[in-house]
């Protein structure tokens, strides 16, 4: 027979091997319960003092007591080691790596040619001029017909353009070459509202508004690209003439470029839809660019069959208009140099104007 004492030493050693095999908490109660639960081993054997006698019960007694001790803290200690081991688990999977460097939030801008719309906008706007937008896709009437430039006329061929389904097959719809199709656009409407007005020989509020947008052409060199912006400006009354044009246009360029000495050229050119007509060249005084001449624009007295396509009558009424490139006026104003770069999404260039 198995010497009592070796009996609960070989108990404790159970229960260490049997903790030791517990993998997690829950695994460990269970195994806590075979041993130290209400029908447990040590619990039998405290049952089980009871029908020894006084002598023999101080002896066992002590002993059982011991065993038990010696379970419960091996127990202990392999709650702590489970729950010490959790921890490191926890903090090796929950872990920031601090040395990281941060998230930089970084704040969007405006794109160059859009910062030079806002300020046509703001300039003409302040002239009493309204903004106005028309579609890229353009039909043929609005975008040559109208402006005096029919069929077979030879202005059309330096607007070799991309043409799009839709429209006949004679006058396909195109990609706009020029915002001035809004000239018409925007007049047709003017007219539309103050047609009673007119039909009765009163005085028609002027027409004066400027249309900015991108355009379209079959072209691409450092200074051309096959879309590019144009802004538009139209000025109908009874009593505009070029000296109108010269002040308001001579005024823009000035507070655009923020130069009072500026010089201003209106050079004979030819528009179909312009009688007569000027190329607009501007001079800076000081600066890189001192001296040259430098185009900015095309501008003319609105030819009178244009005024009648607007549904006026050229007899009465007469204006200028004129057409700008924002993409080129924002080359001279920031001294960039390829006209590729603001349409490349190059951030590196792009991020130099916020
Ligand atoms: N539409 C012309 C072009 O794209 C520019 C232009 C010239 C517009 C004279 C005008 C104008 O309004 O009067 O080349």
């Amino acid at each position: 027979m198995m010497n009592p004492s070796d009996a609960l030493d070989e108990l404790v050693l159970a229960a260490k091997n049997s903790f030791a095999g517990a993998a997690t908490p829950a695994d460990l109660e269970n195994a806590k319960a075979i041993f130290l639960g209400k029908s447990g081993r040590v619990t039998d054997l405290m049952k089980g003092l009871a029908s020894l006698s006084v002598e023999e019960k101080k002896s066992r007694g002590a002993a059982v007591n011991l065993t038990k001790q010696a379970i419960e803290a091996a127990l202990n200690e392999r709650r702590q080691a489970l729950a010490t081991a959790e921890l490191q688990a926890q903090l090796k999977a929950e872990s920031l790596d601090v040395s990281l460097p941060g998230r930089q939030s970084s704040a969007g801008g405006l794109h160059p040619v859009s910062l030079t719309l806002e300020r046509i906008e703001a300039i003409f706007g302040s002239m009493g001029f309204d903004v106005a937008q028309g579609p890229e896709i353009e039909t043929d009437w609005f975008n040559f017909t109208a402006l005096n430039t029919p069929e077979d006329h030879p202005a059309r061929s330096m607007h070799d353009t991309f043409y799009v389904e839709g429209g006949t097959e004679a006058a396909p719809n195109l990609l706009r070459t020029h915002t001035s199709p809004m000239q018409i656009r925007y007049a047709v409407q003017h007219v539309k509202k103050h047609r009673a007005l007119i039909d009765a020989g009163g005085l028609m509020p002027e027409i004066r508004v400027i249309a900015p947008g991108r355009t379209y052409r079959v072209d691409s060199d450092a200074t051309h690209s096959p879309m590019f912006h144009q802004c538009e400006g139209l000025w109908i009354g009874e009593n505009v003439s070029f000296k109108d044009l010269k002040v308001v246009f001579t005024d823009f360029c000035r507070t655009f470029f923020e130069s009072n000495d500026l010089v201003l050229r209106f050079r004979p050119s030819f528009f179909p839809f312009t009688e007569p007509s000027a190329e607009i060249d501007i001079q800076f005084q000081a600066g890189p660019l001192a001296g040259r001449w430098l185009e900015v624009a095309g501008s003319g007295q609105v030819h009178p069959n244009v005024v009648r396509n607007m549904g006026l009558n050229p007899e009465k009424y007469i204006g200028f208009a004129f057409g700008m490139g924002p993409d080129r006026l924002t080359m001279l104003r920031y001294g960039v140099n390829d006209l590729r770069l603001f349409f490349d999404g190059d951030i590196r260039f792009l991020s130099q104007f916020q």
